[in-house]
């Protein structure tokens, strides 16, 4: 069976999403996720961007060892050096470069004349094939552009040695029947098509980013490119999860596989909604908290008979294992890590003595701890930043008939720090104290609370998105089964966060 190629752009179209940045650490754990779930191309960001992505992609380089790492480039020289240096430590290092060649992107946005953006893209794949041999070349809007002139270009490219050649639906305008079309007509008119990978990257504006997808895979596209969650500009790129179990599911139709090991495809939506602080709608394909839920009672007849009744594919296939076993705080430590084991997370020594005594103070607020309960403790756990700040006390009265004060003491340097505020409600005086403490207020644009399960002693989670007065944005997550605590320590995360990327960029 054809292997379909995934090329995973979280980093890049992912995290280049409002609300969706991640710091370097954050990015590292994405990425060795990824490489546990098989995807052959990580797109680990672009280069010449800041300094802070060249660092980044430079890291994921230097860190995979199963997949190709590719970073964008405009067809520009010196967006293709930069992306070169980033990647020349990578095993297989890919170099992506593209330019746009929509009649409307070409006449506003690059002011040029279609022959000088074929001329360009033809110089500059050979450019980028003189430093490094797999060169993915995209025209972006390929959708919107005159097909004569596609093939043109793709022709152009694929002499000059692109190995892949990527036909975008950037503005997510395309549908099933038009992209397939679009796709099959490069097939049929450009010279040399079969001697590369042919890759498709569709957004998800009308909804159809996967549908569009699936379309260009029966067209005779080879690579898919997708990011977790479907995250990526405006609403989004097609679901990685999605294409890969519609072509599990489906390969009746598909005829085709792909190299990706389905059974970590719940634990990298997990990782990538954690760390981004976006969460994914319950009744997300594939894995939505509803999608293996059956509500109605005659579909959970029906599932009891047969499950193959209502369920189309097993939460198992997708890592979502279903249990039966409870943790307590008897539970021994055995126990805890084969449990996390068949969770699909691998702790080393230091990690899993840490999350055993989070487990511990757990089980000693909460009866029962459940799989999601260990999710939440551990999905982020290897991703260590020092604490430029830590919570040492904090005690904070609040009721409905008097101001709510907080008296905060963080410890900083080896030092305590101790400050007292008011505001308007318990958090609102927690953060206050913390800013005085620190000396510097943030600006708040997202704060997030929601249960990781359900009963009066669940774990609650916050999510915190700041601003800081030099415009950089950072994310903060904690958790407690006080929200007013898991609220604190999500703070002083996100501050921590700051302070750790602020470092790195002094370096
Ligand atoms: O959407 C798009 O066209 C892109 C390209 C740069 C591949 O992200
Ligand atoms: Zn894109």
């Amino acid at each position: 069976m054809k292997t379909i190629k995934i090329f995973d752009t979280t980093l890049r179209d992912g995290e280049q999403s409002p609300g969706c940045s991640m710091n370097l650490q954050e990015k590292i754990e994405v990425a060795r996720q990824l490489e546990k779930l098989n995807v052959d191309v990580i797109e680990a960001g672009f280069a010449i961007a800041s300094p802070g992505d060249f660092l980044s992609v430079q890291t994921v380089a230097q860190t995979i060892r199963n997949a190709k790492v590719a970073s964008l480039s405009r067809a520009l020289t010196k967006d293709i050096d930069r992306s070169y240096e980033a990647l020349k430590d990578a095993v297989a290092p890919r170099i992506h470069t593209f330019i746009a060649t929509s009649p409307i992107h070409m006449k506003y946005k690059l002011k040029m004349e279609p022959d000088d953006v074929l001329a360009q893209a033809i110089e500059m794949v050979t450019y980028a094939k003189s430093l490094c041999s797999d060169v993915e070349f995209s025209a972006e809007d390929a959708s919107r552009t005159e097909s004569e002139f596609l093939y043109r270009v793709i022709d152009g490219v694929i002499k000059a040695g692109a190995t892949c050649v990527n036909i975008p639906d950037t503005v997510g305008y395309s549908t099933p029947d038009e992209y397939y079309n679009i796709i099959s007509g490069v097939m049929s008119h450009v010279a040399g098509i079969e001697k590369v990978d042919v890759s498709v990257h569709c957004h998800n504006d009308l909804g159809l980013g996967v549908a569009n997808s699936l379309a260009a895979i029966r067209a005779g596209a080879t690579q898919v490119e997708c990011t977790v969650n479907g995250i990526g500009e405006r609403a989004g790129n097609a679901a990685l999860e999605e294409v890969v179990m519609a072509v599990r599911t489906r390969h009746d139709i598909y005829e085709c596989k792909t190299n990706v090991d389905t059974t970590q495809i719940y634990n990298s939506s997990r990782l990538v909604s954690t760390i981004t602080g976006v969460s994914v709608q319950p009744n997300k394909a594939v894995v939505g908290k509803n999608a293996f839920a059956h509500e109605a009672g005659i579909h959970q007849h029906g599932v009891l008979a047969n499950k193959e009744t209502y369920e189309i594919m097993t939460p198992e296939s997708i890592g979502l294992a279903e249990n039966t076993i409870v943790l307590g705080k008897h539970s021994g430590k055995h126990g805890f890590a084969q449990r996390l084991n068949t969770l699909g997370y691998e702790l080393d020594d230091k990690h899993l003595k840490r999350a055993f005594s989070q487990f511990i103070e757990l089980a000693d607020r909460k009866k029962e701890v459940t799989d999601m309960d260990l999710r939440a403790l551990v999905e982020t756990d290897s991703i260590d930043i020092p604490n430029e700040y830590e919570i040492d006390q904090f005690v904070i009265t609040s009721g409905n008939k008097m101001t709510a004060s907080a008296e905060m003491t963080l410890v900083h340097g080896g030092k305590q720090i101790k400050e007292t505020s008011s505001g308007d409600g318990p958090v609102d005086a927690a953060f206050n104290a913390i800013e005085r403490c620190i000396g510097t207020s943030f600006k708040l644009d997202d704060y997030i609370v929601r249960s990781v399960t359900s009963g009066k002693d669940a774990q609650g989670e916050v999510v915190v998105k700041l601003t800081t007065a030099n415009n950089k944005k950072a994310t903060g997550r904690g958790l407690s089964t006080d929200i007013v605590e898991a609220s604190v320590r999500a703070y002083i995360d996100a501050i921590n966060k700051y302070y750790y990327e602020l470092k790195l960029e002094d370096r």
